[in-house]
């Protein structure tokens, strides 16, 4: 897609309810991303996402989808600590989920563990800005590569991952000029969130542009919908009709 100048459409994806609805809107690809521990189970950070968690996430869309691609974020501790581990960990979901790649946080010191992986067969999408298994190290959720070292640091980072084999990059969080020179430097594609329009896909997290994520919207979500207003609204209602008793009515009862 990347060479004929097509755009890729990412969204991520949690239950199989949702993943059909993506799929049959063309979304190229559904990421399983450990945002899920956040913004489904009410966690601060994607910290304390479980393998198990992630493989059953992935498992429901992958049930859900027929066409896209679904990729599963590792979570943390699943392939930081051996590639042994790595192997044996994105081994296990891809063989259990049925997904077809997983996607690693982390530049030059995880291009040896994308090799490996690569090498046994696992396609890897990387993913470097604000990595947000990362998240105290870096200091909070704010944008990086604003100064000239970290942004050479992430320029030197995307090429070792291409090399290495990994055969996409999300970029989170960089300032759009960055984005778009790492984008040029690189044959696979970039898929930016926060990382301006030169990337080449984008990807959000479906609740947010949904708007069923109204507590906060970071400066780069747009929401193409107001999902929340309309879940209160009609949550409301049925409410109300249950207590008043005008639900259900007799198109919605047996006779006999
Ligand atoms: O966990 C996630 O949802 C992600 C995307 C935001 C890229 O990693």
């Amino acid at each position: 897609m990347k060479e004929q100048g097509e755009r890729i459409v990412v969204l991520t994806c949690y239950d199989a309810l949702f993943a059909r609805l993506l799929d049959a809107a063309g979304v190229d690809v559904l990421l399983v991303g450990d945002s899920v521990n956040q913004i489904l189970a009410g966690a601060e950070t994607t910290l304390s996402a479980t393998l198990e968690q992630m493989i059953y996430h992935t498992k429901i869309v992958r049930r859900g989808s027929e066409r896209a691609l679904v990729v599963c974020d590792m979570p943390f501790l699943s392939y930081q600590v051996s590639r042994e581990e790595a192997i044996r960990n994105c081994g296990r979901v891809l063989a259990e989920t049925g997904c077809h790649a997983v996607k690693l946080e982390g530049g030059q010191p995880m291009a040896e563990t994308v090799r490996a992986l690569v090498d046994v067969g696992i396609p890897v999408m990387g993913h470097l800005g604000l990595t947000p298994q990362s998240v105290h190290a870096l200091g909070g959720y704010r944008v990086q590569g604003r100064d000239a070292a970290t942004a050479e640091r992430l320029q030197r980072d995307a090429t070792t991952l291409e090399a290495a084999g990994a055969f996409a990059i999300v970029l989170e969080l960089v300032p759009a000029p960055l984005a778009s020179q790492i984008t040029k430097a690189l044959t696979i594609p970039t898929i930016g969130i926060g990382a301006g329009p030169a990337c080449d896909g984008q990807v959000l997290a479906l609740p947010d542009m949904l708007g069923l994520n109204d507590r906060f919207a970071a400066k780069f979500v747009k929401r193409y919908a107001a999902l929340a207003a309309d879940v209160r609204e009609a949550v409301e209602l049925y409410a109300a009709e249950v207590r008043e008793g005008r639900y259900p009515g007799p198109e919605h009862s047996f006779p006999k």
